[in-house]
């Protein structure tokens, strides 16, 4: 185990060193783990101090960018006097130069906060800003605005943690942030592990690596240039220029910062001729004799956005772990006061009420608008299910479901299904994947009677197309969450995203869940899996206490293999996923059964309830269907089809079918049965 500290912070970028060097100076022992110093957004940024200029119109955070704004001039002037450095902060105000009056003038009417600006028309404006493009009509002074040299700033703080003695551990990637009776023991990395009494999530763009919290990275674009020096060695430009689509904003050693893109394309990285292009022409457009000044840097960055644009702040998922990221455009503005307010947090355990606006759970409120009545079953509400008209409601069914609560045979009741030592009553596993509509999926699980509902973690983390809102839209205090790694090619992948899983069933409201299914699939033309990495995988994550239903070819030596290494069941495919194919391995999946000790669950190419009823007839344990429901005419009435079946199969397999024989038998004896 490696170092123990009074606080562990993840994330070296401005938001986790403000707050290691704020806590480092009230007295705690602090360790800041980071993947990598010089990949902090904080380093692409421009180093805005602009609550005014990028117009924030919710009020609590326009409360918090002014008063972290007003933390400036002081926090800078102590980390200098800690570092000897400068951080280039510099009070030079932004003019904020329009092209369209009216539209801007309407904007501002409506905003009633008390700061300090002047509007200045077209002649006011040229005169104040010599050189500005000669369609600028108007503009807004903010003389409160101010800049930071974003770079230097980023120097300096961590410079200031390793000068006051804050255990700095770079090259160092989190894996996994282990969990118990909601407080987090310990943070998994390659160096093994680290513990403390409070952990502080500060890890931007990239927390979703680590948490489902709904940060998402936005690319953004940025270059400089050299400005020519006047008279007196005199710049060009004094104060910053904000206008529509760029901002230019001039460093007192000469460079000329122009930003930004804003673009949601993931990770992808690098700049692109489009994005400079567009800068170019915006900033040559604002101040058109830039156009001859040299380019010294283009560099691109990833903004850590949330969907409603506001940091995410305070009381994390567990009781010992602090949430401080999502900041978004914002982040070293923010750096103070987001430092002050949670370094308070865990010193006094008391929340500043500004905080409460910032909390994760505003993410996961219901449609009523409250969070869930227990605290504990938070679901994501995207903007999309959050809209009246995209709320779903359930239609109502057009023949009855099935009796499964009321079973008329005992099997229902004696003989559940067990994995790892949780029963179940129903033996057939859904999934979320292909339907039409939220609706449709909820209904044709019901019908199913299907009690374990399998999620792709990984589409449901990107909302990929058809995935937004679909963990949400599951009650899951009646059904039981089964994460699986979808998507994932390799045995490394499967093991980060199952324990992003393990924390999506937690933020769901399923605290004891650890149960994965494994997909370990590099071909995506069968979508075959792979033996040896889903061995692999399943050997990590059985080590970390997952309950692994690994999805395997029906390969007896296999299943056997896994059995061994610990995994909980294992689920041989009958024919490719999705083919609807039926059960073309029967012969390897009956050595399956008959070899295992663990529940054989039947996955994969199941296209009809014969089908269903066939496998569970061979012995199989359970099923999991999802596209011969999900893409069948009517999926509802297919569910519950899907769901009869297993449930014949398995009262067929225990009743011991009759032996297949040669010749006919008749059907009425003439002796030995009952009249006789
Ligand atoms: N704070 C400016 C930006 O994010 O582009």
């Amino acid at each position: 185990m490696n170092a123990v500290s009074d606080i562990l912070i993840i994330g070296g970028g401005v938001i986790g060193l403000a707050i290691a060097v704020e806590l480092k100076r009230r007295g705690a022992t602090v360790t800041v783990l980071s993947r990598d110093f010089s990949a902090a957004t904080a380093h692409a940024a421009a180093g805005m101090l602009a609550p005014q200029a990028e117009e924030i119109s919710s009020s609590p955070m326009l409360e918090l960018c002014r008063a972290s704004r007003l933390l400036y001039p002081e926090w800078v002037y102590k980390l200098e006097q800690i570092t000897g450095m400068t951080t280039g902060y510099w009070p030079c105000g932004i003019l904020a130069p329009v092209y369209d009056t009216p539209a801007l003038t309407a904007s501002h009417r409506a905003d009633n906060d008390n700061s300090v600006r002047q509007w200045l028309d077209s002649p006011a404006i040229h005169l104040y800003q010599p050189g500005l493009g000669a369609d600028v009509v108007g503009g807004w002074w903010y003389p409160e605005d101010a800049q930071v040299d974003n770079r230097a700033l980023l120097k300096a703080l961590r410079l200031a943690a390793q000068e006051q003695g804050v255990d700095l551990t770079e090259g160092v990637s989190v894996e996994a942030i282990e969990q118990q009776n909601r407080q987090v023991v310990a943070v998994r990395t390659a160096v093994g592990e680290f513990r403390a009494r409070h952990y502080i999530l500060a890890t931007g763009a990239w927390s979703q690596q680590l948490l489902p919290i709904p940060v998402s990275p936005k690319k953004g674009q940025m270059l400089s240039l050299q400005m020519p020096k006047g008279d007196n060695e005199s710049l060009p430009l004094q104060r910053i220029l904000f206008a529509p689509e760029t901002y230019l904003v001039p460093r007192r050693d000469g460079r000329l910062i122009i930003g930004a893109t804003s673009e949601d394309v993931g990770w992808t990285p690098h700049n692109t001729p489009a994005g400079i292009q567009s800068l170019l022409e915006s900033a040559s457009r604002l101040y058109p004799d830039l156009r001859h000044w040299s380019i010294q840097e283009m560099w691109w960055g990833f903004r850590p956005a949330t969907p409603d644009e506001l940091p995410i702040l305070g009381q994390g998922s567990c009781e010992n772990l602090i949430f401080a990221t999502g900041h978004y455009r914002n982040g070293i503005l923010l750096a103070p006061i987001t430092a002050t307010l949670i370094c308070d947090l865990i010193e006094q355990q008391k929340p500043d009420p500004l905080l409460e606006h910032f909390h994760h759970s505003r993410f996961y409120k219901t449609e009523q608008g409250s969070v869930a009545s227990n605290g504990k079953n938070p679901a994501f509400v995207s903007r999309h299910l959050s809209s009246p008209e995209a709320t779903p409601t359930p239609m109502p069914l057009t023949f009855s479901t099935p009796t499964f609560d009321s079973p008329t045979v005992e099997t229902e009741l004696t003989d559940p299904l067990i994995i790892a030592g949780r029963k179940f009553r129903s033996r057939l596993m859904t999934g979320t994947g292909k339907y039409q509509t939220l609706e449709q999926m909820q209904q044709s699980i019901a019908a199913s009677g299907s009690q374990i509902v399998t999620v792709a973690v990984r589409r449901v983390q990107t909302k990929a197309a058809g995935h937004e809102g679909l963990a949400e839209a599951l009650d899951w205090t009646k059904l039981w969450m089964l994460p699986n790694t979808a998507g994932c090619k390799t045995a490394e992948e499967a093991v980060r995203v199952a324990r992003l899983g393990r924390e999506m069933a937690k933020l769901l409201g399923q605290e004891d869940n650890n149960f994965v299914k494994l997909e370990v699939i590099p071909d995506a033309k069968y979508l075959l899996p792979d033996p040896i990495g889903t061995l692999e995988a399943a050997e990590q994550l059985v080590k970390e206490g997952f309950a692994v239903l690994p999805y395997i070819n029906a390969d007896p030596l296999l299943a056997k293999r896994l059995e061994e290494l610990g995994c909980v069941t294992v689920m041989p495919l009958g024919s490719p996923i999705g083919s609807g194919q039926g059960i073309k391995n029967a012969a390897n999946i009956e050595i399956i059964i008959e070899e295992a000790n663990v529940p054989v669950v039947v996955d994969a190419g199941i296209g009809t309830p014969s089908e269903a009823a066939y496998s569970m007839e061979l012995g199989a344990d359970a099923l999991l269907i999802n596209s011969a429901i999900a893409m069948a005419k009517n999926p509802v009435a297919m569910g519950q089809s899907m769901g009869m079946a297993t449930q014949a199969g398995r009262l067929a397999y225990l009743s011991g079918r009759i032996p297949i024989k040669i010749y006919a038998t008749a059907s009425s004896p003439l002796t030995g049965t009952v009249g006789n």
